[in-house]
Order: C-alpha cells, then structure tokens, then sequence
C-alpha cells in the first residue's frame, strides 16, 4: 500500500482539488473510529491523516465511519424508513451530540461518505446539524481515456497516457494510486484505459496482465475497469476467416475471452464498443445490424455481469443524408433488439462534441433501450488545454435539456438515470482530460471539468454554479471574495468560446485534423461533412443550416413540442439560431439588430470575455498560490491572443460573403 504525499515547494496542482493542508479547516471531531480492515478501510484511514494530520478539531466527540448496525441506528436516531434508502453505493452522514456518523451498507459507500464529509469540511460547512443521505442517481459513472498503447492520447492536451502499458503489471506508479483517489472522491466508478479507437491487442493474455494490474490498484476505491474491444479481434488475434457475429466460431472466440478475462478480473465491468464509425470495424463489415454486434457481445458477458456500452457515434459518407440525422435513423430502428445488458452511449449532442450543440434528438427516442450519455471533458474543440472553458455549464445544459417526448420535464438526465422508462442500466462516460504534465490537465481550470463530470454524474441536480464554488474553494482559495471572482471567471467562460468561435448556433468551423484554430473556409477535404462549408453555408444571401422541412428536416426527429419552435426562426432559442436556420444576412433580431450585425458583434463579445477574465484573475492574485496563479495567467494570455484570432479570422472570412461592414463602434479585425 503506498501513501506518500507528494512533497512539492510551490503549489503546481498535482494534488488537483485534495489540497488539504493549505486549507484552513479542522475536523470537528478528535477521535477517527474507523471499523473494518479492508483495504478500502485503510484508504478511509489514510485519507482522514492525510487530510487532518495536525489538525484534530477541539471536541472530545468520535468520527465514527461503520457499515450500518441496528446499534448504530438506534445511537444516531436514524429511522427505519431512511436507512431503507441506502443504496449500496449510498452513505449516512449523521451528528449526534459531539459525534459524527459516516455509515453505508458497502465498503464503498463509507469511502463516498468519508469523502463527502471532507468536502464538508473544506469548502467549510458548517456541521452542527449534519444530515445527509445520499444514493448516486446513475449506475455506472465512467471516464474513456482515449488513450493509446503507446502512450499517445487521442485528443489528449496534457502530455503522454499516465498508463504506462510497457511498464506494467509489475510496476505500479503512484500516479495510478493517486488517479484512483481522485475519481474515488468525486464518485467515478469506472475506468476505460484505452482509445475507442480501439488496439486488439489489449486483449491478448500479456495484455490482460497488465489490465488486472491496474484493476487491482483501482478496485478498492470503487473503480471498475472496462475494455474498449476491437470487432474485428477473432480475425486479428487468432486467425479466425470472419468476425461475423452471427459465426457460431465467432461467437465462441468472444465466451472464452470473457471467461478469460473473468478469470483474471472477476468484477470486470464489461466492454466499449466504436463500430461501423470513422473507419472502425463492426456488424455492418458483414451485412449485420448494430443491434446483431452488440448482442453477441452481451451474450458472451451476460453469464459474468458484464455490459455493453454500444457507441451510437457513427455517421457514414453519405451525400443523401445530412450528418446530424445519422445516428438516429440508425438506432430508433433497432429500438427493442438490444440484450437486457446493452445500454447505447449516445454523444450529447447530434454532431460531435461542439461548443454549442442541440440535445441530441436520440435521447427520449428509445423507450426499449437504455441510453448512456457521452460528454467530452477534454476540450478537444475548445481550445484544447490553453483555453479556460469551465464544462460544468455545458454539461448542465445538456442534463437539464427538456426533450418533452413524454410531456414537459422529460429531460436528458431523466432519459440517463433511466427515470423516464424506468431503466435500471444507467450510465454516463466523461472523455477524459489526463495526461502526465504535473497538473494532470495542462491547465489548472481543466481540473474543475473533471471534477464536474464526476460530480453531475453522482448528482445530476447539482448545480454548475454549486460545483465550481466547491471546486474552487477546495483546489485554488477560500478567501471570499477570491471565491466570487473567481466563479465570475469561470460561470461564463464557456459561453466565451462559444462566442469568438462559433456564435449563434454556428458549428464544426474549426481547422481540419488538429480542431484547433479557425478553418470556416475550409472546404477541400475527402468527405463534404469534415469541411466547416457543409455546415456554415454562407452565401450571398445569408449563412446557417437549414435543418427544418425545407432542409435536412433534422427537426423532425425532435418531439413536436421542439419541432414546432425549431421550424421558425422566431421562435428557435437564439444560441441555436444558424443551427437550424438559414437566414438572409440582414435578417432582423428580436432586439433590432442585423444577423450580420449581431453575428460580428458576438464574435467581439467573446474577445472582451476573455479580457474580463483576464482583469479578475489579476485581482485574486494575492489570494492563490504563485505556482497556480502564473500558470493560469500564462495560459490566458494565449487565450487572449487566439481568441482574438478566432474573432478576425472569422469575421474577415465571412465579411468576404456577407460584403457587409463592421458595424460601427467596433474596432477593425486584424
Ligand atoms: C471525434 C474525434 C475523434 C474520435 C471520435 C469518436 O470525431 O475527433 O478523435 O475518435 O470523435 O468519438 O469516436
């Protein structure tokens, strides 16, 4: 068991938001009880000194961390009818006089418990009358490293994989440890090592060696690990003519190798599969549906309790049909054919991750099928890790989204905790944002969208607003008014981005390959739906997507509650304008202005943004760690720069289209 604090002069956040010592906190409790000896007990321990070394609160009382006993119900005046609640993941927290009670029916639920009462603790509230009761409202809580045997990572912007396959199983990098405790404290339940860009040989047997090293590390924190899998491993690994999943020899090859993996990993969470997409093997090499895949799969995990997560992330070449309808006339099909044990991890939104996108049209559409929703952390078309983008607001957005299948209130997030019909597979994947720069992801207000996942995926109605006050007190100050400016930085840092690249419901314009900078004018690459023309449209006459009837008609897979705003400009919210519509360039605005006029005007806004952030962050100086504070500042002066970047390059390039002037009272692009 290894637990040593890594001991670094100057703050540089690897101990992202467990920063313990430098804030001013005391357990209120002197006496740590701790009962049971099992590992996940000896991190309850080590997490408490770690946390509280020096620092044992004034009261005589005891921090008493227990399964649940009739005794302890009986002492802590817990009623019967709440400690029914208790999920297996769940945990108490309850104060009776001096004492406190962390208590759960799991190992894992006290270590969720005693990692709540920390949070408690440091973002400093207060604990007299201390009673919570709390169950995770979505099963199983993953983050997907896209990350390569080699160490490359797929859209990754904090340096190599920390999973360093070449050097496992023997050895066990604390990183690994460390990583396992993050996640742990934020509920993350489950792990994906490796891209959906999947290697098949992840699953041969030195391959799997090294995957139950690292479940080993992780599985007293809570963590379970899943596979990306290859569709076409029988044929790459062991010859076999097909990967056919309707071959019985097909079939057979997919039972040993759950059995085999069984063998070694015995709570082994199950497989993640990318098929038919971008060029990846899958059912449909041979004729099969997605549904005929992922079924062969499930058959081969069902008899150990493992899953599926089936990707519904595919979109082929296909002129006759716009991007964004793909993913939903594929699956609605299929609704009804899945195992019991599939559940189709849908992106947020229909196109792929964009700053700003529509719900995805495939949440609600599938009462047969449970759906898990994929979310982005790494902020692959958000200015990678230079760019501060604070996600907590965006994967708010895309929760709280109201899809009204059902009448109003049938939001996404009901669709994933499995509420709407009543689905007890739920799910929800963070892509993640590691790496192995010492900060973990190369910017210090990365942190917070790792954090967020993990939070929103534990409790979906927490609010973005509530996450990053938390995060902040616990990983930058206390200080409040440090707190309040900071929360001034980060609550609306995303729609900046938005702004300076792609405002009013524009989409997919950044430059090819790399998604960094701006490429609204690209238009020369192999497939019409990678180049930003196919989805900007600008013309003499205006700019957007018509996506209504008299377009791609995407607006038909909505519910007609959506249909019947998406079908009219006036009545479509206006962050989603261009998405939907096409509109003539002198079109005029709910508040007066010109579509051209407002256009440029945002992509102005999302330039002052980050100068306003820029000035606050100066103001919190005194209040946070020189190491974090130049980091940050070094990492906004960039942003400063190539938001500006974005800003002219998109205006000029339009401006060629529109033939339009900048509206008075801006100053000229560069
Ligand atoms: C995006 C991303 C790819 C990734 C793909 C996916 O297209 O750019 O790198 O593989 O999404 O989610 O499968």
């Amino acid at each position: 068991r290894v637990m040593a604090v890594p001991d670094f002069s100057g703050e540089d956040g690897y101990r992202l938001w467990q920063r313990y010592d430098v804030i001013d906190a005391a357990l209120p409790a002197a006496t740590l009880k701790v009962v049971g000896h099992t590992e996940t007990h000896n991190i309850i321990r080590d997490e408490f000194r770690r946390a509280f070394a020096n620092r044992v609160g004034q009261s005589r009382g005891t921090l008493l961390v227990q399964k649940i006993t009739p005794e302890l119900q009986a002492r802590f005046n817990l009623q019967a009818d709440v400690t029914a609640q208790l999920g297996d993941e769940g945990f108490i927290l309850k104060r009776h006089g001096n004492d406190i009670l962390i208590t759960a029916k799991t190992d894992i639920g006290l270590l969720y418990g005693s990692y709540h009462l920390l949070r408690l603790v440091f973002i400093q509230q207060p604990l007299d009358s201390l009673s919570v009761l709390q169950n995770p409202k979505i099963q199983r809580r993953l983050l997907n490293h896209w990350d390569d045997l080699d160490r490359h990572t797929e859209r990754g912007y904090a340096g190599e994989s920390i999973f360093d396959w070449h050097r496992l199983p023997l050895d066990k990098d604390q990183r690994y440890y460390d990583y396992a405790r993050a996640n742990a404290s934020i509920g993350i339940n489950g792990m994906v090592p490796i891209n959906v860009n999947a290697n098949a040989l992840m699953l041969t047997p030195m391959y799997l060696q090294k995957v139950k090293a690292l479940a080993d590390i992780v599985r007293p924190y809570g963590i379970k690990m899943y596979l990306s899998i290859k569709f076409s491993s029988p044929q790459q690994l062991d010859g076999l003519d097909t990967s056919d999943p309707l071959d019985p020899q097909v079939q057979k090859w997919w039972k040993h190798k759950a059995a085999e993996i069984y063998q070694l990993i015995p709570d082994f969470g199950g497989f993640l599969v990318k098929a038919n997409s971008e060029g990846q093997p899958g059912p449909g090499d041979y004729g099969r549906t997605h549904a005929e895949g992922a079924n062969m799969l499930a058959s081969a995990l069902k008899p150990h309790g493992g899953v599926v997560f089936w990707r519904a992330f595919v979109y082929a070449n296909n002129p006759a049909k716009e991007r964004s309808l793909q993913a939903y006339d594929e699956f609605v099909p299929l609704d009804g054919k899945f195992m019991d044990n599939v559940i189709l991890q849908v992106k947020n939104g229909p196109i792929d991750f964009q700053p700003r996108e529509p719900f995805s049209p495939l949440f609600g559409a599938t009462p047969e099928t449970p759906l898990a929703m994929e979310l982005q952390i790494t902020q692959e078309y958000l200015g990678f890790s230079t760019h501060l983008a604070y996600l907590g607001t965006l994967f708010e957005e895309a929760m709280d989204a109201d899809t009204h299948v059902k009448g109003p209130g049938s939001t996404v997030a009901k669709v994933v905790d499995g509420s709407l019909y009543n689905h007890k597979l739920t799910g929800i994947a963070g892509v993640a944002n590691t790496g192995m720069q010492r900060n973990w992801t190369g910017h210090i207000f990365a942190q917070s969208n790792w954090y967020a996942f993990g939070r929103l995926a534990w409790d979906h109605t927490l609010s973005a607003k509530q996450i990053a006050n938390e995060w902040i007190k616990q990983t930058l100050t206390v200080q409040p008014e440090a707190v309040r400016q900071v929360e001034a930085i980060m609550m609306p840092s995303r729609e900046y981005v938005v702004e300076y690249m792609t405002p009013l419901g524009l989409h997919h314009l950044m430059d090819s390959g790399h998604h960094y900078g701006p490429g609204p004018w690209v238009d020369n690459l192999g497939r019409a739906d990678w180049n930003p023309v196919y989805y900007h449209r600008a013309d003499k006459q205006g700019i957007g997507l018509d996506r209504t009837a008299s377009g791609t008609d995407a607006v038909s897979q909505y519910a007609p509650y959506w249909q019947q705003k998406f079908a009219n400009p006036e009545t479509t919210p206006k962050e989603l304008l261009l998405w939907f519509h096409h509109l003539p360039w002198d079109y005029q605005l709910e508040n007066g202005e010109t579509l051209w006029n407002e256009l440029v005007s945002y992509y102005y806004r999302g330039v002052d943004g980050v100068s306003d952030m820029q000035q606050r962050w100066q103001q919190v100086k005194p209040y946070i760690d020189a190491n974090q504070f130049r980091q940050v500042e070094m990492a906004l002066s960039i942003q400063q720069q190539e938001a500006q970047w974005w800003r002219d390059a998109s205006v000029l390039y339009f401006q060629t289209i529109s033939e339009r002037p900048i509206p008075t009272g801006l100053p000229k692009p560069a």
